[in-house]
């Protein structure tokens, strides 16, 4: 099936054939030399994002400048008309009557969907609350096929704040339906919801992870999510450093969706596993697959 017109709610709606489709379309786009291409002259994006964000909104802005479409919206949900009380249904049919796309960051676990509901037209989710974010699990399968090849048999230890983490939400799933192995090492009390993983991810301790894995993917805390008492617990904090992995001879590459707080040392930065960088530029090729993909020609 194509994806072409179709809203991008959640990895499951989509199979692997077409999630393989969305990374080779990104390797072409990223062969390409820099400059603007015309594919999507005609096309409008809209950006709405209710939450802060500073790769997910620019990356697809720069994918949509790099395709020649325009791209409207805000960054800030408090200068838009929802201080004034408008409903998110109601700023969604508004939006989708503006742009041929709409892109959605929002505060609360199933945003997207509801919106996708509404809209007129397709709706893609930049992450939803503690819900999913389906782009970012683009960018991330990319760059570790860009660096492990094939994605079978690879194990893929996901770190830190699995809970209300997101991007873990999206990539558990999508790895183990690529026939990866998926482990986890979580923060102290923020393991993976019980609907994630189909209850085939183990809990590992960190060193195990480190010497036995074929990515570390590490995520921060999200403070922003949780409730008082839960934030105050700083106990038991994860953190990769060079000392850890020199230590377990760890052959793991280290990737992080960024922002990083404190959970990977900046020591790792200067070493040649250290990739969370080089998967926030991927970002680029890979949106401008998804926008091309729904949009345009590649649908
Ligand atoms: C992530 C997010 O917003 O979920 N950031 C991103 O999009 N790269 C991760 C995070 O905020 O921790």
């Amino acid at each position: 099936m194509t994806l072409a017109g179709r809203s991008l709610t959640r990895i499951a709606d989509l199979s692997n054939d077409e999630i393989l489709a969305i990374l080779d379309t990104a390797s072409a786009y990223a062969e390409r030399p820099r400059g603007r291409m015309q594919e999507l002259h005609d096309r409008i994006v809209a950006a709405a994002f209710f939450e802060p964000s500073t790769r997910t909104r620019l990356s697809f802005e720069t994918a949509s400048h790099r395709l020649g479409a325009s791209i409207i919206g805000f960054a800030d949900g408090t200068s838009t008309s929802s201080v004034k009380g408008e409903s998110l249904e109601d700023t969604v049919k508004v939006l989708s009557g503006y742009g041929d796309l709409l892109v959605l960051r929002h505060p609360e676990k199933g945003a997207a969907e509801r919106a996708a509901r509404v809209s007129d037209v397709p709706v893609i989710n930049a992450g939803d609350g503690s819900g999913e974010h389906p782009t970012q699990t683009f960018l991330d399968l990319y760059t570790m096929r860009q660096n492990l090849g094939e994605l079978a048999g690879r194990r893929v230890a996901v770190m830190g704040d699995l809970r209300y983490g997101r991007t873990v939400h999206s990539l558990v799933p999508a790895l183990q339906g690529l026939g990866a192995e998926v482990v986890a090492v979580p923060a102290p009390g923020l393991s993976l919801p019980d609907d994630v993983g189909n209850g085939r991810v183990p809990e590992i301790e960190l060193e195990d992870a480190a010497a036995t894995s074929d990515v570390l993917y590490v995520t921060r805390v999200q403070k922003e999510r949780m409730t008082a008492s839960e934030s105050a617990d700083g106990s038991g904090r994860l953190v990769v450093d060079g000392a850890l992995l020199a230590r377990t001879k760890s052959r793991a590459i280290v990737m992080h969706p960024l922002p990083r707080v404190d959970e990977i040392s900046v020591d790792v930065d200067s070493l040649p596993s250290a990739k969370y960088f080089e998967q926030a530029r991927n970002a680029v090729p890979v949106r401008m697959s998804v926008l091309s993909h729904i949009l345009g020609e590649s649908a």
